[in-house]
């Protein structure tokens, strides 16, 4: 068995990763980041735009909305390891813009090296899927959010195991009213979360 290697290891290494294209086009490797022994773990697909910029996980548009989420549910972030199944930003230029482009399947598979060293360096109690990306890298490409929205799954990767959506989902709903009612749903999946690691202390 090799050796479990530190995060700051782990970070400094991810760095130079030229295991899939990705590295070519993304500014910077966008590692996960929280403490080393954090009970949560909220995997997301990959870094956007401004994530790719500043260098840290969920900290653009998407990554408030879960930041506010967290703090209604009573997680508190300073307590939760946040990252992404790829670890680059794939994106495509509209005029100026950059567009993300969802990562394909050689992508996620090249960049499962450091999702896994993660974690087997934090060994969190819960797993937490942000969107059908995260899902199905974790749980089988036959998963389905929509179906299994803050079920435990069985999983060998922690005690505790589940997907629900992508906070970006939310601030792409159609109207007001849809965003509102998603978005109290979304709080109360994390605040499931919380009890669920509650029980379990
Ligand atoms: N979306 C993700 O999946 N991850 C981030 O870090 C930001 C946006």
């Amino acid at each position: 068995m090799s050796a479990v290697k530190s995060l700051p290891r782990l970070r400094e290494e991810a760095k130079s990763c030229q295991r899939c294209d990705l590295w070519r086009t993304g500014t910077q490797t966008v590692f996960g980041e929280g403490p080393s022994r954090a009970e949560i773990l909220f995997i997301g697909e990959q870094p956007g735009d401004v994530e790719d910029i500043q260098g840290r996980p969920f900290v653009g548009p998407a990554g408030r909305l879960l930041d506010q989420a967290l703090a209604e549910a009573g997680i508190d972030r300073r307590r939760v390891y946040m990252t992404n199944v790829v670890k680059h930003f794939k994106w495509t230029p509209r005029g100026k813009r950059r567009l993300h482009s969802k990562p394909n399947q050689g992508e996620i598979t090249a960049c499962r090296f450091w999702l896994d060293a993660e974690l087997a360096a934090v060994k969190p109690r819960i797993i937490v899927c942000l969107g059908a990306t995260a899902a199905q890298a974790l749980l089988g490409k036959s998963f389905r959010v929509t179906q299994h929205r803050g079920e435990p799954v069985p999983s060998p990767l922690a005690p505790v195991v589940l997907a629900t959506v992508h906070p970006s989902s939310l601030l792409r709903a159609p109207d007001p009213e849809t965003r509102r009612t998603e978005r109290a749903r979304f709080v109360r999946d994390l605040v499931a979360v919380r009890r669920l690691l509650e029980m379990a202390a």
